[in-house]
């Protein structure tokens, strides 16, 4: 207690976002990268001995390989020691810091974060997860019956489950296409969102990176059509964010929603909310607040007593983050996707559902002629010890292979093998 409260008046006089004692694994993280000098992203890639440092800061499970990374990402040590210091710190003097602190916090780490995305700070909102940044859009703008909202087979449930209500309580019409898994140019995905767009089309979603396969869609193509003939974009960037290197400008989106638990690695229940300067107006707040002006992002804050430790642990894994590099580590994901991919492809009764090149980063899907989905998860899992997830949707079926940062290649190895012996 004596400890917390010594860290939590370091905290209180410190007048920004600062790790509470001093950020220790971040700093021995630090001094053994710099070894490495500044080794571009292309020569990082295959470099074990710099991923070899990285995975030492990351929990591996002791049983499994685990190849599942797409669900959430765990922690680096680095953001789970800064996260309980934290959550120690403010419990130390919680209504304190409540009322006198969180508010500066906030808009500390509203600024960190609003850097890394390459836009400003009163055009984001930090919420728990992606289902609730797109959530806000989807239940927060006016729409009218027969409006129509364009959506993709292959979005997250979550929200194609979210306009479907707004189908059933507005009279919205959702229209859902199919795209091809293998696209052979950017144009022929635009095409197939700009084929079913009318002049009742409002909105449409668009995933950045489709999450049962990995695919990354042309979204700024998509959004310029979209523009054109005056439809609002919202962007799924879930698996996207800190995952490929980009910025939020980058792609035009009108809304774009992101998980940071996923690929920025911060504690569960953080996430991503960017609304463009000029939607700000248009978007109502699904709790209330009118003490705001309507063109004020701060509107859709009012969400009630939520984790601030969470929200301060964004700052520690965006240090975390740029540590390690958004290139090297987008090179690196990409890298490992490949170095299974390019071993199977080809091999009989094995089919890839993931587009080669740099149509895809970590996530890869793989399928296995003859076997279900479930069977191949579950064969990998049972006799191999290798974790994936069977995906058995729409177009899609495969199980879903997602390394991160701390996967090695003597591991996807056997995968490898556990995969072409079930082939055999
Ligand atoms: C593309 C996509 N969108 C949205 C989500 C939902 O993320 P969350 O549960 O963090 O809201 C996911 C989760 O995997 C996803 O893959």
């Amino acid at each position: 207690m004596q400890t917390s409260r010594r860290a939590f008046l370091h905290t209180a006089a410190a007048g920004a976002v600062v790790p509470v004692i001093g950020p220790r694994v971040l700093d021995v993280l630090e001094r053994r990268l710099e070894a490495f000098g500044g080794l571009p992203p292309a020569a990082a890639a295959a470099d074990e001995a710099f991923w070899n440092e990285i995975r030492k800061v990351f929990p591996v499970p002791a049983d499994y390989i685990n190849l599942e990374n797409g669900y959430s990402s765990p922690q680096p040590a680095a953001t789970f020691e800064a996260f309980q210091r934290h959550q120690a710190a403010i419990n130390g003097g919680l209504s304190f810091y409540m009322r006198r602190k969180k508010a500066d916090d906030l808009a500390s780490v509203k600024k960190q974060l609003a850097d890394l995305a390459g836009c400003p700070a009163d055009e984001i909102v930090i919420t728990r997860n992606t289902t609730e940044s797109l959530g806000t859009v989807i239940h927060g703008v006016d729409l009218a019956p027969g409006d129509e909202a364009v959506m993709c087979d292959q979005d997250y449930g979550s929200m194609l489950e979210q306009f479907r209500q707004q189908s059933r309580r507005r009279g919205l019409k959702c229209v859902e296409i199919t795209i091809p898994l293998h696209p052979k140019s950017d144009e022929e995905i635009v095409d197939t969102y700009a084929r079913v767009i009318t002049a009742r089309t409002k909105l449409l979603l668009v995933s950045h990176m489709v999450n049962i396969t990995g695919q990354i869609l042309p979204v700024r193509k998509i959004a310029d059509m979209c523009h054109a003939r005056g439809v609002s974009v919202i962007v799924d960037a879930a698996h996207s964010f800190a995952h490929v290197a980009f910025k939020v400008p980058d792609l035009d989106g009108d809304y774009l929603g992101a998980s940071l638990h996923k690929w920025l690695c911060t504690p569960l229940g953080a996430g991503l909310l960017h609304v463009k300067k000029d939607k700000i107006r248009g978007v109502w707040p699904l709790f209330g607040e009118t003490s705001v002006p309507d063109d004020d992002i701060r509107k859709l804050e009012r969400i009630g007593t939520h984790p601030s430790w969470t929200v301060l642990a964004i700052a520690d894994a965006i240090r975390f983050h740029t540590m390690v590099g958004a290139e090297r580590k987008e090179a690196r994901l990409r890298y490992l996707q490949q170095y299974w991919t390019d071993q199977v492809r080809g091999v009989p009764r094995i089919y890839l559902n993931t587009p080669e090149g740099q149509r895809a980063c970590a996530i890869a899907n793989v399928g296995i002629t003859g076997m279900t989905p479930t069977a191949l998860a579950k064969e990998l899992f049972d006799r191999f010890k290798v974790y994936t997830v069977a995906i058995d949707t729409g177009p899609v079926h495969g199980t879903r292979v997602t390394p991160h940062l701390y996967t090695t290649t003597a591991e996807l190895d056997a995968f490898v093998k556990a995969l072409k012996t079930l082939a055999a």
